[in-house]
């Protein structure tokens, strides 16, 4: 080649590198299109994890070495998101399987975010492989020590990665719209057992080594681990609970009706993708209800109430195996996309299986929440629109009834103008139209546009009130309130002379009860609290919805010194922070800020991060 021709070509290498390089500086330069995640899959994008964590009890941290096959064009670096992590080193795999070291920088830190982890790469570039620790800022994790958990002779772990924790026990793309396979092997303590959001062992192993793969694509907040004392037992052919042994038996017979939900759901939205689905009973501590970790959601034991009646519970997290894991919200400005449709499901499976005035008492418990939260939020409040705009603000302020239960009652808006059949058919093939993908609310509305060419415009600018304007719409689904109107009228002659015989509770669900507690009057002379007790030791109770509704009851119409420690033991053995944080709010409300200062100091321990991190800035002086 003479010597013209290669600095011609050189030139030519040499521009387009540099406008190509141009070309993605412009794009970084660009807004983001997931405002929680630092990563930019547009550049260079995760496809498969392969995971080796050692979980070190003794110093409660996790050392782990990530190693993710990355698609790029050419790009310079990619992005992970990591927070609270110490990264160690870094290491390139390219096309030739050769290793070399790479140089990296973390941008700085964000409160909400944590750091940008900028990985110089190759053109040729296949692998990276990052060597970390998690410290004991990890949101995600929680470490128990063995006299924390029910059995007492291992201590116990368990992750909490949605919405941007994944990041704090493993470093990754954590935004909703990217999706990546995983192996992992982990290596915990001899004798304890270990599960995670993938193909699960069902039995223990000698030397406290597992092996796991999802083979499905997931996003990283589905990311889930949990190891300690606990075994597993079948329910169905496809479904099974893991439970410590205190607990696995009143497990198995709780979720009874596992399959038959799981028939139910495959029947009205297309099959189950995942293989398995089983369900894990965590310690109380865990800060949910459910979470529905693909093949294998995480539940808290506070649903086992011993007559299978808080079953909606399952419900909700098995419908996520569509809502939210199949199709997945584009980033959490969409949560409504995966909570509001699970929510609509949960109740679409457990009119199947129960009936639909059992399933309308749900929906109008849920609706009263609804209406509640919004008129303390403020109708003007853009956090009530479905909609969400969190751009610098945590995931977590978009937490709240608003997605579920406005998004649900959007749902039935359609549902009732559209007729239930042809509905249900639409929310079929969008399941199948999205499945694996990510999408938008916009995303959702283009569809449902198309696949309705028909549809009046008056209901198109409904539905747009509905999900871009605060406050809620004059529209009340149409609901059997039969059931509840009994409770009312029972209520109103048991109010007379307290004569037990007046209450027919022995037909009553847990609805009709909290629609009870609900209804009382205020109680300022204590009647009606010594009353219920004696008649129905609503202080005793085991079933959590029901002993939360009444301690919030007594905590409203002035609760005494000696009943508070049954708010103490209540907060010792319940660790959900939908329960624990509104008895916290409503000490603070009504006059007992010091015993909830005390009690927190007494509890926090054994609390999860999350749990203790919302109580801590509730109780923290405001300034
Ligand atoms: N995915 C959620 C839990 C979640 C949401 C965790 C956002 C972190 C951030 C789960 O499916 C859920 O909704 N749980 C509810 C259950 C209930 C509505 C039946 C809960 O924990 O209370
Ligand atoms: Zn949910």
């Amino acid at each position: 080649m003479n010597l013209i021709v290669k600095l011609l070509l050189f030139c030519s290498i040499f521009f387009t590198c540099s406008q190509d390089r141009n070309k993605s500086v412009n794009i970084i330069e660009k807004e983001r299109s997931d405002p929680h995640s630092f990563s930019r899959p547009e550049l260079a994008v995760t496809k498969h994890l392969d995971l080796e964590l050692f979980c070190d009890f003794d110093n409660k941290i996790i050392i782990g070495i990530a190693t993710y096959d990355i698609e790029h064009i050419n790009a310079s670096e990619i992005i992970f998101d990591e927070m609270n992590l110490q990264i160690d080193s870094i290491d390139l795999i390219n096309d030739q399987g050769q290793l070399t070291k790479s140089s990296y920088r973390l941008n700085e830190e964000d409160p909400i975010l944590g750091r940008g982890l900028h990985v110089r790469i190759n053109p040729n570039t296949k692998k990276v492989k990052i060597y970390y620790k998690t410290t004991n800022n990890a949101t995600a994790l929680q470490w128990l020590d063995k006299n924390q958990t029910n059995t007492k002779k291992y201590p116990y772990l368990l992750t909490q990665s949605q919405s941007i924790s994944a990041r704090t026990w493993v470093p990754c793309q954590d935004g909703p719209g990217i999706r990546f396979t995983y192996t992992a092997k982990v290596q915990v303590p001899k004798g304890m057992m270990a599960v995670m959001s993938a193909a699960n062992p069902q039995s223990r192993t000698e030397d406290g080594k597992y092996e796991f793969k999802m083979e499905i694509p997931i996003p990283a907040y589905l990311l889930a681990l949990a190891a300690g004392d606990f075994d597993f037992k079948p329910i169905g052919k496809r479904t099974g609970v893991y439970a410590s042994s205190d607990l696995l038996d009143k497990a198995v017979w709780e979720f009874a009706d596992l399959e038959k939900m799981l028939e139910t759901t495959e029947s009205l939205y297309g099959n189950y993708p995942w293989g398995r689905y089983d369900v894990i009973v965590l310690p109380s501590s865990f800060p949910f209800g459910g979470m529905e970790n693909p093949k294998l959601t995480f539940l808290t034991p506070t649903c086992i109430a011993g007559d299978r009646s808080l079953t909606s519970l399952l419900a909700h997290e098995l419908a996520h195996s569509w809502s939210g894991n199949l199709v997945t919200n584009a980033t959490w400005e969409d949560f409504w996309l995966n909570e509001g449709f699970t929510t609509y499901i949960e109740n679409r499976i457990m009119e199947s299986l129960y009936g639909k005035s059992f399933a309308d008492m749900l929906s109008l418990l849920g609706y009263q929440d609804l209406q509640k939260t919004i008129s303390e939020m403020g109708d003007t409040n853009s956090l009530t629109k479905l909609k969400l705009n969190l751009k610098g603000k945590d995931p977590e302020d978009g937490l709240s009834d608003i997605a579920y239960e406005k998004g649900k009652s959007l749902l039935r808006y359609l549902e009732e103008r559209i007729g239930r059949s042809k509905w249900d058919e639409f929310l079929k093939s969008y399941f199948e139209k999205f499945k694996f993908k990510s999408n938008t609310t916009e995303g959702f509305l283009n569809y449902l546009y198309e696949y309705f060419t028909e549809l009046n415009p008056g209901i198109k600018d409904t539905v747009n009130i509905w999900i871009y304007s605060p406050g809620l719409i004059s529209f009340k689904p149409n609901y059997d309130s039969s059931r509840f109107t009994k409770v009312e009228n029972e209520l109103a002659e048991y109010l007379i002379k307290f004569d037990k015989s007046k209450l027919k509770t022995n037909s009553w669900s847990t609805s009709e009860w909290l629609h009870a507690i609900r209804k009382l009057p205020r109680d300022s002379s204590k009647k009606i609290r010594i009353e219920m007790e004696k008649n129905f030791q609503l202080n005793k109770t085991g079933n959590t919805e029901i002993g939360f509704a009444w301690l919030i009851y007594k905590i409203e119409n002035g609760i005494s010194d000696d009943e508070m420690n049954e708010v103490e033991s209540f907060l010792l053995n319940v660790g959900r922070r939908k329960f624990v944080l509104p008895v916290f709010e409503n000490l603070i409300k009504y006059g007992r800020e010091a015993d909830a200062k005390r009690i927190f100091e007494i509890v926090k321990n054994g609390y999860h991060p999350i749990t203790k991190n919302s109580i801590a800035s509730l109780l923290e002086p405001k300034i």
